[in-house]
């Protein structure tokens, strides 16, 4: 089977999940939020307590990694979450200590590398919105669509910041802001996979765009093909 795979990827906090979610639903393609892996790893390390002095424990994380299995749930809706050895995690992956780390995971060699083969495993045989800051450059860089999201810190971290009020997750908004500023940083200058806009993809920028209006840019630029 011909299957399609719409790359959407960009800075913290541009939308790319709410509007990958939206495509995917639109189109009938399964949503995927390769940020929800890194995050499940941070969340574990710090469950674990392989976070000291020193920094990360990375012997007991890389002996862990091959046992970490992702895959689909089925809902009744029809909608599938995504599952790591059979369990589904939600707003624990969202506090500011997990915020805090992941970027530190995301640029560990091996935490890569598992990811990349479970990103592509959960791939076959199903179309998908994949968001992330490596898809089009890096886990599908022949992906048909590719899309690179940005907009300024301050705007991403008033819509970050907005949404944890909203789920009473505890914050201010400087932290936010400290947190956005920090996260680009290291997500753009890890040695692995950094955070870039593929040559090919669409940049569109989002700061004076509501999601509204994104979508139906993202919905222009894939025309009639999907
Ligand atoms: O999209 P998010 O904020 O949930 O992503 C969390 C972190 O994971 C982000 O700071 C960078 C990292 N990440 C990554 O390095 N590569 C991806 N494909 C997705 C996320």
């Amino acid at each position: 089977m011909e299957t399609t795979v719409i790359a959407i990827d960009g800075y913290a906090s541009t939308g790319k999940s709410t509007l990958s979610k939206r495509l995917a639903t639109n189109l009938g393609f399964t949503y995927v939020d390769t940020g929800y892996m890194f995050r499940v790893i941070s969340f574990l390390i710090l469950q674990k307590n392989w976070l000291n002095e020193k920094g990360i424990d990375q012997t007991s994380l890389t002996h862990a990694l091959p046992q970490l299995q992702f895959s689909w749930q089925s809902q009744s809706t029809g909608e599938k979450l995504m599952a790591v050895n059979g369990k589904v995690y939600g707003e624990e992956l969202r506090t500011a200590e997990v915020s805090n780390l992941v970027s530190q995971v995301a640029a560990i060699p091996s935490v890569r590398t598992h990811l990349l083969n479970q990103q592509r495993a959960l791939s076959k045989a199903t179309s998908v919105v994949m968001d992330g800051r490596d898809i089009g450059t890096v886990v599908f860089p022949n992906a048909q669509y590719k899309f690179f999201l940005n907009a300024t810190p301050a705007i991403r971290a008033k819509r970050r910041f907005e949404e944890m009020q909203s789920k009473d997750i505890p914050g201010t908004y400087e932290e936010v802001l400290a947190n956005v500023i920090e996260r680009d940083r290291l997500d753009s200058s890890r040695a692995i996979a950094p955070l870039k806009k593929a040559q090919d993809a669409i940049e569109i920028d989002t700061s004076s765009l509501d999601v509204e209006e994104v979508f139906t840019l993202l919905c222009q630029h894939l025309g009639k093909g999907v």
